[in-house]
């Protein structure tokens, strides 16, 4: 079956990244020279899915903006004669089918799903969550979606992360089963080193059949007081199976202050027009001190 509808929560507050999002959505902020979220969008597209459903809260009206046909900037460009950027914004406006549903409470990410219940019905979709943003050859999701093809069943993104760190992420306890692909036997959200099956981090990106509503309707509170999906996947597992799949690419969290400026880096020596210039920047920068230069000892 074909995954026509992805949804992407961006409902919550960017507390990782304040002061920067006191008043701006995070998914806004600039990653090399697009928002983050027209990243995600982009992933979406690339792996044939155009229906997005975006959810969102009352903050985050730039973010509609921006997949906004804009004419008084189409008239300045056109009159300017900037084709190029004029044919960008258009692209941009014209580069998927996008909803956007309010999260009304901030209940966690099993509630921003299921404010998507009705839009997506009873077909399976996928979830990116704009804090990964993933580099790779195929994008992340396509590849994702062969292992859907082949198994039928909710497939989600996993990578090894540091035994120290899985307190941070879905910890899943795995069975691997295929190159890449594990069936996933349990699942626990952010999980103390001590407690984790496993050192395979849930990232995000999901395809989720429509019976997960059924579940997180039914998930009570977990960790942090929130409806996790997580915990809903684990009462799916009851029925379905689940599977991990260890994507090839690599994952930025752009949800935090240092992970936003190696991403930045990152993509920004890949960008033609930005990365000769940023590669020499990089290697004037003295390496191997944090005092400045000048305060170093005579
Ligand atoms: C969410 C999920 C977590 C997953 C992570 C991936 O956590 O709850 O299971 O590992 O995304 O980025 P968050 O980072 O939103 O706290």
């Amino acid at each position: 079956m074909k995954i026509r509808k992805a949804v992407v929560p961006a409902g919550g507050w960017g507390t990782r990244l304040l002061p920067a999002t006191k008043a701006l959505p995070k998914e806004s902020l600039p990653l090399v020279n697009k928002p983050i979220i027209q990243w995600v969008v982009e992933e979406a597209v690339a792996s044939g899915i155009h229906q997005v459903i975006i959810i969102t809260n009352s903050l985050k009206r730039p973010m509609e903006d921006h997949f906004d046909r804009s004419f008084e900037l189409e008239y300045v460009l056109a009159r300017k004669g900037d084709t190029k950027m004029l044919e960008e914004i258009r692209r941009i406006t014209d580069l998927a089918s996008i909803a956007y549903l309010r999260q009304k409470e901030q209940l966690g990410l099993g509630h921003a799903i299921l404010v998507a219940k009705d839009l997506v019905g009873d077909e399976p979709f996928a979830v990116f969550l704009p804090d990964d943003i993933i580099d790779a050859p195929v994008p992340a999701m396509k590849q994702m979606l062969q292992v859907f093809e082949r198994y039928k069943c909710s497939v989600i993104a996993i990578e090894r992360v540091d035994p120290e760190a899985t307190s941070r992420y879905g910890i899943i306890s795995p069975k691997p089963i295929a190159h890449r692909v594990y069936q996933v036997q349990d699942l626990v959200e952010k999980p103390d080193p001590a407690e984790a099956p496993s050192n395979l981090a849930i990232v995000g990106r999901y395809i989720l059949t429509p019976e997960i509503f059924e579940y997180l309707e039914r998930t009570p509170p977990g960790r942090g007081g929130e409806i996790q999906l997580t915990d809903g996947l684990k009462l799916l597992l009851e029925r379905q199976a689940i599977y991990g799949y260890e994507f090839e690419g690599v994952r930025h969290d752009a949800g935090t202050p240092i992970g936003l400026i190696k991403a930045t880096i990152s993509l920004g020596l890949k960008d033609p027009e930005i990365g000769p210039e940023l590669r020499e920047f990089l290697r004037s920068l003295p390496v191997g001190t944090s005092e400045p230069a000048a305060r170093t000892p005579k």
